[in-house]
């Protein structure tokens, strides 16, 4: 895998735009709504994972009509440099938010194996949150070992390496307004 040089900007990264911020704006207005209309009368956490899920989680709280509390975890699986995931999620960061018999909602920015968000769900679910469910913005199907039900999913995309729009490529790039694959020689 070659290295990426930064200070470079984006561009050499770049083989093409998979979605671009047009289409994630629309999508997540959708997804706004619809889940505007599930929670109604409901006490919704959204709760975000760090740090992909951040661009997405401002974006879709913007879009919704219904009240919410935010919160924060993070869970690391992926090193520097290291394209797949090591399938051994760590919880680096718990949340603050007492979830017992609340509504929660897990944003995550990209499903890969899954493994990241099983683990989250199991966790979370010994806390006894009336509900969890899982917003994903992008979904790499075709890449699950672990089956996960995701009550909302952005975009379905192929099995290459995307950066942009909250994900990172060796931790940069992430404020990128779409998101795009990387070059092969990269990935
Ligand atoms: P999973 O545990 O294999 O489902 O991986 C999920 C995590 O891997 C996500 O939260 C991302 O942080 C990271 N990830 C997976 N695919 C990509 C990608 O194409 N670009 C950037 N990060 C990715
Ligand atoms: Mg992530």
């Amino acid at each position: 895998m070659a290295k990426i040089n930064p200070a470079l900007g984006f561009e050499p990264f770049l083989d093409h735009v998979l979605i671009n911020e047009q289409q994630l704006q629309a999508r997540i207005a959708d997804l706004g709504a619809q889940i505007s209309r599930d929670y109604a009368g409901k006490d919704l956490v959204l709760l975000c994972i760090l740090r992909g899920g951040v661009m997405f989680l401002t974006d879709l709280m913007r879009k919704l009509t219904v009240p919410h509390t935010i919160d924060f975890m993070a869970v690391s699986s992926y090193g520097v440099g290291a394209r797949v995931s090591s399938g051994s999620p760590r919880i680096v960061l718990d949340v603050n938010t007492d979830i017992a018999g609340r509504h929660v909602l897990l944003v995550e920015d990209i499903i890969d194996s899954g493994h990241t968000l099983d683990h989250v769900v199991r966790f979370l679910e010994t806390r006894q949150p009336a509900s969890l469910k899982v917003c994903v913005l992008l979904d790499k199907e075709e890449r699950r070992t672990v089956h996960i039900p995701t009550a909302y999913t952005g975009f379905k995309i192929p099995d290459e390496f995307v950066f942009g729009y909250g994900l990172d490529v060796d931790e940069v790039f992430r404020n990128l307004p779409f998101v795009g694959v990387v070059k092969k020689e990269y990935q």
